[in-house]
């Protein structure tokens, strides 16, 4: 019933899109409906034309929402709705753009071109790309305000905010060191990868599972799958850096090693880190089936979001 034809943004991630893969059947209309919520939510905070635009510009200008569809169906995976966690989602993806926006900063990784089209640095200029960052990161904490249950919503402001500070610590160690001494190659790789990439995402199905109202049990093995899709996307992004081109994956690639960035193809190589998506996968999977056990909610559209992060070319 699941298996469904895979929502046009989501089609250039997929290797062969005709044959196996499929979605999560509502994966269209839930990013359709993220979408709504960020613009109409936008509008109403009386913004400057020139701000309101360049985060228009940041947060609906492409992208997979991959973040906020894992909070809605980590949320159904514990007997949620998914729309109950939509204002999470909301918020993550502001905190995911403005990661971007600011990762792309001549300060940073210096790239032109995101999700096929200028990075808003080059669409509008520095001082504005910087100054979007800031507002989206505030955006964020307002929209976690709009859950109508204020437990729920104190939690989802203490997800977000531990998830923040990973991928802010991750891109520091990205950029400009400061690991712990005496950590092995592969240990630095982990750390680096966990906090700038795999937290966010970690806090996305966390929240998700929050709005589900997940029992302590399901959280645990939320937290689970979601670190190892988490480590797994950011090891893809690094094999898609190498492997991918520009066109295909909508920003500058063969730029890590260029960069001296630590990444999984450079310590253990491409087939090396290969094998490591793969074993991820599986322990993605594993906590699935763990989450079955132990729930009314339906764990097969995270298990088809991980087949498509597994294959994703994007
Ligand atoms: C890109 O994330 C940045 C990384 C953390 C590797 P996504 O691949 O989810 O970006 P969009 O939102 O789809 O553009
Ligand atoms: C970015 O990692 C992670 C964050 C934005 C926090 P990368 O620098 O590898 O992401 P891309 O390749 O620019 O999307
Ligand atoms: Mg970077
Ligand atoms: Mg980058
Ligand atoms: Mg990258």
């Amino acid at each position: 019933m699941l298996a469904h034809p895979i929502p046009d943004r989501w089609l250039p991630l997929l290797v062969n899109q005709q044959t196996h893969q499929s979605a999560p059947a509502d994966l269209g209309e839930v990013t359709a409906m993220i979408d709504l919520r960020i613009e109409s939510f936008l509008a109403s905070r009386g913004f400057p034309t020139n701000l309101h635009e360049a985060i228009q510009y940041a947060v609906l200008g492409g992208g997979k929402r991959l973040r906020p569809a894992l909070a809605w169906y980590c949320s159904i995976a514990c007997g949620g709705t998914g729309k109950d966690s939509v204002c999470a989602g909301v918020a993550v993806e502001f905190i995911h753009a403005f990661s971007l926006v600011h990762d792309d900063l001549p300060a940073l990784d210096n790239d032109d071109l995101r999700r096929g089209r200028p990075t808003l640095h080059k669409h509008t200029n520095e001082p504005m790309a910087i100054l979007a960052g800031d507002a989206m990161l505030s955006l964020a904490y307002e929209a976690v305000q709009d859950h109508r249950d204020n437990t729920i919503s104190h939690r989802l402001s203490a997800e977000l905010a531990s998830g923040t500070r990973a991928m802010i610590i991750g891109q520091v160690y990205d950029t400009l060191g400061g690991l712990p001494e005496n950590t092995s190659p592969e240990d630095q790789l982990k750390l680096i990868h966990r906090n700038k990439t795999g937290a966010l995402l970690t806090t996305s199905c966390r929240m998700g599972a929050i709005c589900g109202r997940a029992t302590d049990h399901q959280l645990d093995l939320i937290t689970q799958y979601a670190q190892a899709i988490g480590l797994q996307f950011q090891i893809v992004d690094d094999l898609l850096d190498i492997e991918g081109s520009s066109e295909q994956v909508g920003k500058a690639t063969g730029k890590d090693a260029a960069a001296g960035k630590v990444t999984y193809p450079g310590v253990v190589g491409i087939d090396r880190s290969r094998e490591i998506v793969a074993e991820l996968a599986e322990q993605a999977a594993q906590a699935l089936e763990a989450i079955k056990a132990c729930t009314s909610g339906s764990i097969e559209p995270l298990g088809l979001l991980g087949e498509l992060l597994s294959a994703r070319k994007q």
